[in-house]
């Protein structure tokens, strides 16, 4: 293994990080773990900026908490070296933010020490400095997933992952072909042809970087102001801060509104979906369709067919051209829109404009529906990007959480709230609880745990199967806070969670097996804090939008594209239109062999990128154990 690591180390650079894996050994005191897991987090913020010294030093900007690309090679032994081996550091805005959130959460829900002021502020300065959107001649919250930086060929601001951009760029300096000649002589073809795979595509990978704003890092962002704005007199400093940054807050709502996706209008700047996105939405807008129910739901980029026509040329440019529905993206907008009003960040009337109230309400339902069948058969392009059902249904609880804390308190302040917070409870309580409570995995009958796919999908020397739960910690973390989260309330009062007096005993069963779990081993060493928090949307076999159906296939300047089966380039736009009829569209599945089942991301050989970050695993455990610690 060490040889191999090693090779890879040199002819790839890429560099094995190894800092932030805890040591220690087991305490059966949550107390201790929970302010263990503290210290470590704090440990991992990047206190000053770092230059980059490509290959050798990944640049590191202040105040960003670790996470790293990572690939997901699996099944050989040779492969999942290569996975351990691949890692470059990624300054994003989401895994921060994430991060920070947690922190206050933890808090302020369970019993986990106070962050500094600072540790919280040089988040908030990092995200400030980077990810507001630079292309806009107005003050806005409209955030990116990367930094942007003046490209002087396009005249725009292009999002840029500079680590990744460096790492590519030092590919082009190095004599491969003597370097696979080294490999094949080390029996090590295996690499050599996964190296020249790598590099083929390498095109392809920077292209894709130059993505557009988001509304996941928007409404994260939105959702991390709120928590503050709820926080102020314990946080005062950071929560002024925050604001003074995001002094235009109308940015979000109007931009949620002019990019909702709207199947049923006419409106073709906005009536035409990703392929993947129709295939697992077709259910629920077919249903609509029935009832003659209006959709707007909330989209992934803050970018339209009109706008990609002109931004194509200027480096922003949504990946295949065409915007598509993550529903994980959905829970975070609903977490924002519905926390912001609750703590007074934005005033109760924006849920009075019509738009913002229908993309509130038609977003929840169609996230209650996606709970309820099983994202239609299709997690795998339903969570377009964020792979974790088990982070998804946390996600949708802390918006039911926020209601349920607020309606026992003094009542919701807009009555379209009320119907936000049933549908979200119907759905939670039912289908969501079974479906965890069903996933646990009992190690006798005191320890449960949760996997998810990273780390199970190999094979020893001898051809057989093992597990390696990657990301068992986080997924076991997720899992406990997605129930605590929908089955506990917050007292102001008391600053307690209890329990609702109608929790099922085996919601509570399962916790205490999980958290006993996540207690013993969170820091024992025993497995990787890893998680997949974010992917690439194609993820092998089946994730692909040019294997589904469209019903719209033209160039930019609008002439209709009949030789479907040849490639055109970038310049094209391939998606579905309107709402079809279902005879038409079984026609079109079976004409092109499209993929109706999906069996899970180790199934397929493929690898792709995937985003780890194990501050976020930390952080995510301790607000599990901090808030179990304070039931009352
Ligand atoms: C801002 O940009 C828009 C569109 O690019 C332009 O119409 C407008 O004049 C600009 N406003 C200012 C104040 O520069
Ligand atoms: C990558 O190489 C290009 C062309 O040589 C250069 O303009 C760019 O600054 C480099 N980018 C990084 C991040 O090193
Ligand atoms: C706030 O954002 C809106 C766009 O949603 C823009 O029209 C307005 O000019 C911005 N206001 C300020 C003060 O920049
Ligand atoms: C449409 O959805 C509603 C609510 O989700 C459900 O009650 C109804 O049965 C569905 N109709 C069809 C035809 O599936
Ligand atoms: C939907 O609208 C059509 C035409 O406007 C009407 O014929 C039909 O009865 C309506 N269906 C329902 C369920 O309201
Ligand atoms: C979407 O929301 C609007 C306004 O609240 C409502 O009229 C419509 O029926 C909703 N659509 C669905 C599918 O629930
Ligand atoms: C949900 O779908 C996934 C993938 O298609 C499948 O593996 C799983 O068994 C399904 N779960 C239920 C409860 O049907
Ligand atoms: C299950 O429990 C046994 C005994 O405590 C332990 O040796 C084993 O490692 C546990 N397995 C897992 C997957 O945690
Ligand atoms: C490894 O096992 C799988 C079944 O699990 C089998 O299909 C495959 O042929 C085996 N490969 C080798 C090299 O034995
Ligand atoms: C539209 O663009 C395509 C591809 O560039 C070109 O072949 C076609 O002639 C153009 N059509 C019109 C009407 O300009
Ligand atoms: C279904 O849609 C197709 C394509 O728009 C159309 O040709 C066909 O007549 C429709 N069938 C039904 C039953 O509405």
């Amino acid at each position: 293994m060490v040889s191999f690591t090693n090779v890879i180390f040199v002819f790839v650079l890429l560099i094995v990080h190894t800092e932030g894996k805890g040591h220690l050994k087991n305490k059966d005191d949550i107390r201790d773990t929970v302010q263990k897991l503290f210290d470590t987090i704090r440990n991992m913020q990047a206190t000053r900026d770092t230059v980059a010294i490509p290959p050798f030093k990944y640049a590191e900007f202040r105040g960003v908490y670790e996470s790293d690309v990572k690939l997901y090679f699996h099944g050989s032994p040779v492969e999942s070296a290569m996975r351990y081996g691949f890692g470059i550091w990624d300054n994003n805005m989401f895994a921060t933010a994430w991060v920070t959130s947690c922190l206050l959460e933890a808090y302020h829900y369970g019993n986990a020490p106070k962050p500094s002021e600072e540790q919280i502020m040089m988040s908030i300065e990092f995200m400030y400095k980077n990810y507001h959107n630079k292309n806009l001649n107005y003050t806005n919250s409209i955030m990116a997933f990367w930094p942007q930086l003046y490209d002087e060929g396009y005249q725009a601001y292009v999002s840029t992952p500079v680590n990744l951009l460096a790492m590519f760029n030092s590919t082009y300096l190095i004599d491969w072909d003597t370097v696979y000649q080294e490999l094949d002589k080390a029996g090590l073809t295996e690499i050599a042809t996964t190296i020249q795979h790598l590099l083929r595509t390498r095109e392809g990978y920077a292209h894709v970087f130059h993505i557009p704003p988001d509304f996941d890092d928007t409404s994260v962002n939105l959702g991390l102001g709120s928590l503050l704005k709820d926080l102020i007199t314990e946080f005062p400093q950071s929560s002024v801060l925050w604001q003074s940054k995001n002094s235009n807050l109308s940015s979000v709502f109007n931009g949620l509104k002019h990019y909702a996706y709207r199947p049923n209008g006419g409106d073709r700047r906005v009536n035409t979906i990703d392929t993947r996105t129709y295939f697992y939405m077709r259910r629920f807008l077919e249903n609509a369709t029935m009832e003659n129910k209006s959709v707007a739901l909330v989209t992934t980029w803050v970018q339209d067919l009109v706008d990609i026509k002109t931004e194509y040329f200027k480096g922003i440019i949504t990946p295949s051209n065409v915007n598509n529905v993550d529903i994980t993206v959905s829970a975070n907008a609903l977490f924002g829109i519905t926390n912001s009003v609750l703590t007074g960040l934005v005033t109760t009337e924006v849920l009075d404009d019509p738009e913002i109230e229908q993309i509130y309400v038609n977003t929840s339902t169609m996230i209650a529906f996606q709970i309820h069948t099983n994202f239609s058969g299709r997690p795998d392009l339903a969570l377009t990007y964020y792979p974790s059902v088990m982070e998804f249904y946390w996600f949708v609880s802390r918006t039911y959480a926020q209601l349920q804390r607020r309606h026992r308190a003094t009542g919701l302040p807009h009555e379209v709230m009320y119907t936000v917070m049933s549908t979200l409870e119907e759905a939670l309580r039912t289908t969501m609880t079974e479906d965890v409570i069903k996933q646990a995995v009992y190690n006798g009958t005191e320890e449960a745990y949760y996997d998810d796919f990273l780390g199970d999908g190999d094979k020893d020397e001898n051809n057989k199967s093992i597990r390696f739960g990657e990301d068992r910690l986080y997924t076991t973390g997720m899992a406990i806070n997605a129930l605590i989260t929908t089955w506990t309330y917050y007292d102001d009062n008391t600053g307690h969670l209890h329990w609702h007096s109608d929790t099922p005993d085996g919601v509570k069963k399962t916790v205490s097996a999980a958290v006993t779990f996540l207690n013993q081993h969170i820091l024992s060493g025993e497995y990787e804090p890893w998680n997949a928090f974010f992917s690439g949307s194609f993820k092998g076999h089946g994730t692909s939008w040019s294997e589904y159906p469209a019903n719209r296939y033209e160039f930019f300047n609008g002439t209709k594209i009949t030789d479907i089966h040849h490639y055109y380039g970038g310049e094209t736009i391939r998606g579905m239109e309107g709402v079809v009829n279902e005879t038409w569209y079984q026609e079109e599945l079976k004409a092109r062999h499209s993929p109706i089942d999906f069996h899970g991301f180790n199934r397929d050989p493929e690898y792709f990128p995937f985003w780890c970050s194990e501050a976020y695993t930390y952080v995510i455990s301790m607000l599990a154990l901090s808030t179990y610690d304070n039931i009352a």
